[in-house]
Parts: C-alpha cells; structure tokens; sequence
C-alpha cells in the first residue's frame, strides 16, 4: 500500500512538466513491478565471512596463523567443517555464486537472518566496528548483485556477530542503526527508513499487498544484550517493548489488510535465549496472530532444528516446578518436548506457534547450509479477503487467582488479556494460498575435498515433501528438477510432509517423539554427523 503510493508521488512529480528545477532521475524500486511467482523463497544465514582466514594454517588459531600439523585441524581451501573456524570469503562467495546460477531465477524473495562478520574468537585479532561494517557491506553488495538486481526483494536482519562488541546494542539511534540504514538501503522500504533509525527492525511486502516479511532486531530480546533491560512490564520504554508495540501494531496493520506475514529474525525466541518477559511477548503475538503469522523463520544456533511456542508459556509456573530448559544437550531436550506433545484428539492447535531454525553457512560447528521454501501460489491473483474468525482464549481459573499476587501482577503474563485471532482455516492451518509447503535443504558434505582446482560442491540434504509431491502437479514443482539428484532417495524424503501447517509440524513431533528412525534422522540433520 504505502510502496504504491510513493509511486503515485513519484509518477506524479515526473508528468508534472511546470515544477523546476528538473529532479534527478529516480530509481523506481524494482519489486513494484508485477512478478510472476515462482511459490519459492530463500531462506539463508550465518555466513560468517572472515577476510583473515588462511588456508593451511591451524583451526587453534581461529584459522588465522600457524601451520595445521594433522589433516583434521588443518585449514581447507573453503573452510573446516566441524570446527571454530569461520568460512574463507571463498566460501561465502562458493555459496552465493551456486544460489544465484540454481535458484535465482526459481525464487520470489530472500529471507536473511544476520551475522555477515567472523566471530570474535581470536585474542591476537579482535574484531573492530569498521571491519564488521566492511564485512556486512561486502555481503549486502553481493546480495544486491544477485538478488535486488533482478527485482528479487530481500531481507535482512541483525545478528548478533554483527555489532561490536558482540551481543551488545543499545536502544537508537545509534551508530549501529545509522550504519546499517546504509548497508541496507536497498532492502528497507523508504518508509520504514525512520522508525529502523530506533531500532532496526522494519517490514517489507514481498508480494505488495499480499505477502510480507517482518524482521525482527532480536538483540532487545537475547538475554546476553545487557545494555537493554529485557521487557520488564514497568519499563514501557524498554527497547525490546517498544519493538513489541511496534509488531503488535504491524500485524494488526496486516491482518487488517487480510495479508499474511513471515517473522523472521537472527535469535530464535526461546526461553533459553529470550529475556524471560520478551519470551511472553513473543509467545502471545504469535499465538494471538496465529491466523496471519505464516511462519516463524531463525538462525543463530547453526543447528538445523525446529520448536513450539505454546499458550502453557503462558501460564505461571512457580519456579521450583519450572523445566529446566536449554540446559541439556539441544536434541534431547526437543524431543522429550516432542514425545510429551498432547494426543492428536486433545491438542488444541489455536495454542501453538512453529519456530524453524536453518543450520548456517559457516562450517561452525557442522557443514554449510541453505534452504529453500515452497508455498501455495494457487490462485494468488485473487484478493486475498480479511479473516473473519476469532476465538476468546479460555481463562486460566488459577492464573486469575495467581495474577492477584504482587509477584505477578506487573508481569506481562497477566496484563496480556487481548483476543486470539487462532483460525483453523487460516493459511498457517490448512493448505492454501500463501500456505507453505515445504523445504528444500542443501549442504556441503565434503567441504574438506575442495582445493585450488576442485569446488566442493552443495549436494540435496533432505526435503520435508512427500516423495511424490516432487513429481510436481499440474506444472507446479516444489524443488526444480534441475536442483533435485538424479535419484531422490529414501533418505532424501524421511518426514514425508503434506504441508507446513501448524498441523503438520505438531504431527511430525509427535510420531518423532515416538520413533527412533524418525528421530535418529532429526539428530543426523541436526548435528549433520
Ligand atoms: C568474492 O566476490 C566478490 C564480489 O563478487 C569479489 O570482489 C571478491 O574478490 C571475491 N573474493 C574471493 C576470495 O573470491
Ligand atoms: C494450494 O491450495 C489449494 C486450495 O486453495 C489446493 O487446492 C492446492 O492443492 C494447494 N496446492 C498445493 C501444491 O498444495
Ligand atoms: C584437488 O581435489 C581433486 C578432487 O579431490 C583431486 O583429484 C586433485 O588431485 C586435487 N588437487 C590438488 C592440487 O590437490
């Protein structure tokens, strides 16, 4: 809507012959132009280039200096896989060069979650904010070449990596909003320009009034940013808040529109990684726009994994009986999650939001990796009408009674009374337009084998499709078969997925829960081992 307005505007300032002086000629933002759609995103992340890093020398260093004595901890040509190291521009280059000669005629948009700068994991090399801004740009000049130039919008978020010193950002406008309000100046629309300056987050049509991606700056809500307060319910003015206020408005604001929206960002949202009241924030958006949140897309923990926010977030636990989380091993953890998922003739699917977290293209600590989205274009010529369900959520009797009590009556848990807008025949619960459908995962399995005259190259991991959805239907293909092997395996296609419904994730968990095969090829894709 506002895209399309700033073209009235231009197109009226350009016919309006009597206006001097002359203006420059402007660059009409190439995604206004009507696209056909191919049903396919990108979703990529934690690239991790690093200009020091040196073939041959030891992964004890970072990769930096020293001669490698052992095969194993001696630095490839385009990277270690496995390792601390971060990835040789080579790789990132590798990367980018194979996406944009497979895929970039194949996909609608880019969905990029954060950290185009090397770890600081060297004493004898810190990082400096010049460097990391030096990286970033070097990654969005290349993301432009292959993506924006060919009216393929992206977008990006923040990571963690990306600000010195590391996992520290302070509310803006700063010198980090302002830097990277340049770096992205191609991605963020014109009219997120201002608010972006706060806090770095913003929102973009990918499909205008269809589709759009919200990015997230989860630096206000990762617990290790101690320069922000974390969401306190007293604290309004908090950073982390103010971005909550901010979704809350942009959802209602598309939900309005009967749009639907990806939330993507750099820190998944979970209680291991959120400040404790963020956490609720998250939880309760998600669910109370269960209807127009398509899916919830991450990066930051290079581990191929995927989670549930649930309404039992919601509730107050008293400390001592809370579960232990994030404290264990990350697969075990998940799947005693998974194997104690309600039954499917109780659970109330309104009470659950999915969290897709893509492994990362550094080999840190696994191997390079990359996914790519299908989903629903059947009729996306049709207006998209509003929703027009809503449930009242069920009032907890005991959260009532607890929600009395000094310790919990300034917490968000008991000032979030707003009405759920769960819907089972929304796009996020069943099958339709903008539904997504799957995922195509690709991976570098023999990084090691790369030298000066041979490129490793990306191979199929797995997709989550049935195997004969990839025969395609009615010339609709979810993976092009010039990206598939010429044999799609068993091991290819071990989940089977119709969709990537709320319905369809919570099904998976709960058949992994209960089956070593499946689950053993979670813990393989996971660990990449
Ligand atoms: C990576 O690609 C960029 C832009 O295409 C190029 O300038 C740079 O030299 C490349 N670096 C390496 C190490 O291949
Ligand atoms: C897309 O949604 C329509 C219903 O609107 C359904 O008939 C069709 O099968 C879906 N397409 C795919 C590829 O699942
Ligand atoms: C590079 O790797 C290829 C394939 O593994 C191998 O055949 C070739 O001999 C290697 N070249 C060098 C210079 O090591």
């Amino acid at each position: 809507m506002l895209l399309t307005s700033v073209l009235v505007l231009l197109c009226a300032g350009l016919f309006d012959v009597s206006a001097a002086p002359q203006q420059v000629p402007i660059e009409v933002p190439a995604v206004a132009k009507p696209r056909k759609l191919h049903g396919r995103f990108l979703h990529i992340t934690d690239m991790h280039p690093d200009p020091s890093y040196r073939a041959k020398t030891s992964d004890a260093t970072a990769c930096h200096r020293k001669k490698g004595k052992k095969k194993k901890n001696r630095a490839g040509y385009y990277g270690v896989p496995y390792s601390e190291c971060d990835s040789p521009l080579r790789l990132t280059n590798l990367t980018l060069d194979f996406i944009e000669k497979k895929w970039a005629s194949e996909i609608d948009f880019v969905i990029w979650t954060g950290d185009n700068a090397r770890h600081d994991n060297d004493r004898k090399l810190p990082r400096t904010p010049a460097e990391i801004y030096d990286l970033n740009r070097a990654v969005a000049s290349k993301m432009t070449a292959v993506f924006t130039s060919r009216g393929i919008p992206v977008v990006p978020s923040l990571g963690n990596n990306d600000v010195w010193p590391h996992n520290i950002m302070i509310p803006g406008p700063n010198s980090i909003t302002n830097e990277f309000g340049s770096i992205w100046k191609a991605f963020i629309p014109f009219p997120h320009l201002q608010i972006f300056q706060r806090g770095a987050y913003y929102a973009v049509e990918v499909i205008p009034d269809s589709v759009a991606v919200i990015s997230l700056n989860t630096m206000y809500f990762y617990d290790s940013n101690k320069a922000v307060g974390g969401c306190e319910f007293k604290d309004r003015d908090d950073a982390g808040n103010l971005q909550f206020d901010w979704l809350e408005v942009q959802l209602k604001g598309f939900r309005a529109r009967g749009m639907q929206v990806w939330i993507s960002g750099h820190v998944p949202p979970s209680p291991g990684n959120y400040f404790p009241e963020c956490y609720v924030r998250y939880v309760e958006l998600a669910l109370r726009f269960q209807d127009t949140i398509l899916g919830h897309l991450y990066g930051h923990m290079n581990a191929d994994h995927f989670f549930f926010l649930e309404a039992d977030d919601l509730d107050i636990v008293e400390p001592a009986t809370s579960p232990l989380r994030g404290q264990q091993d990350l697969f075990e953890t998940l799947l005693a999650d998974f194997a104690a998922m309600p039954k499917a003739k109780v659970i109330n699917l309104d009470e659950y939001a999915v969290i897709n977290v893509s492994p990362s293209v550094v080999p840190n600590p696994y191997l390079p990796s990359f996914r790519v989205f299908s989903y629903n274009v059947t009729g996306a010529a049709i207006t998209n009408l509003g929703r027009k369900h809503g449930h009242r959520r069920g009032k907890n009797k005991d959260k009532a009674a607890q929600c009395k009590l000094d310790a919990y009556r300034e917490t968000w848990r008991c000032q979030l009374n707003e009405e759920w807008h769960s819907d089972a025949d929304a796009p996020s619960r069943s099958n339709q337009l903008w539904t997504p459908l799957g995922y195509a995962q690709y991976y570098i399995p023999h990084l090691e084998d790369g030298n000066k005259t041979h490129k490793p190259s990306f191979k199929l991991e797995y997709v989550t499709y049935q195997p004969d959805a990839l025969m395609g239907s009615e010339g609709v293909y979810p993976v092009p078969s010039k990206n598939l092997p010429s044999k799609v395996k068993k091991k290819h296609t071990p989940y089977g997925l119709e969709d990537l419904t709320v319905g369809a994730w919570v099904a998976l968990a709960r058949r992994m829960g209960n089956s070593k095969k499946l689950s053993s090829f979670f813990k393989t894709y996971m660990y990449m081992a």
